[in-house]
């Protein structure tokens, strides 16, 4: 295993024993480390799953029984965005198949793939989610709801998200490249006036 492979699995392993020595590594907290875990994630990695039953010292399948057991929890990584089409009767008839083919078609997903290579996005399907009024009702994180949503409504919020996370990959990708430059400054042998460091 590569060093930096090593480093981020180490990264990730710390985060997961800092959430389950908060827990106290008890087992009567199994779900509420599973929820801090995939808040962390948004999904529960295997890896990490058999990590948690080895820290609370109980078999790996009674984490995967729970893990799969709830549906809020998921074992497929998703995306930053969670778009939520409701199809629910009232949306349903309100005709939210059209909304739910547009983010399709604009996220490029399909019956096989709900979520984006990237990660930026992922589509669900939900019944009812208790706005049957403002049908068809689309959500997104759960934080924003968009009632009496029409195609081109939708398409102007979906364009807005793309663009939004397009920047901040950008500005993510810049930051990455700048850290991994090394710093030229203040090293030795590398100081401004050529002559080399006069004070080591
Ligand atoms: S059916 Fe969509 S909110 Fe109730």
């Amino acid at each position: 295993m590569g060093k930096e492979i090593q480093q981020v699995f180490q990264r990730k392993f710390d985060k997961v024993n800092s959430i389950v020595d908060k827990y106290e590594r008890k087992v009567s907290n199994l779900i509420a480390i599973l929820q801090e875990i995939q808040a962390e994630y948004r999904y529960l990695p295997e890896e990490v799953l058999t990590y948690v039953a080895t820290a609370l010292g109980i078999p790996p399948a009674t984490v995967y029984g729970v893990a799969t057991f709830y549906t809020q929890f998921s074992m497929k990584p998703k995306g930053k965005y969670i778009i939520k089409v409701c199809d629910g009767t009232a949306c349903h008839v309100r005709h939210s198949e059209k909304l739910r083919y547009l983010v399709r078609e604009k996220l490029g997903l399909d019956d096989s793939k709900d979520t984006t290579d990237d990660l930026g996005f992922t589509l669900e399907t939900v019944s009812c989610i208790g706005a049957c009024g403002l049908a068809p009702v689309v959500t997104v994180n759960d934080d924003e709801v968009y009632g009496q949503m029409t195609p081109e409504a939708l398409a102007i919020v979906l364009d807005e998200l793309i663009a939004k996370e397009s920047a901040e990959q950008q500005t993510k990708e810049q930051q990455e490249k700048s850290d991994q430059r090394p710093a030229r400054n203040g090293q030795a042998g590398e100081s401004d006036d050529g002559k080399g460091c006069q004070g080591c």
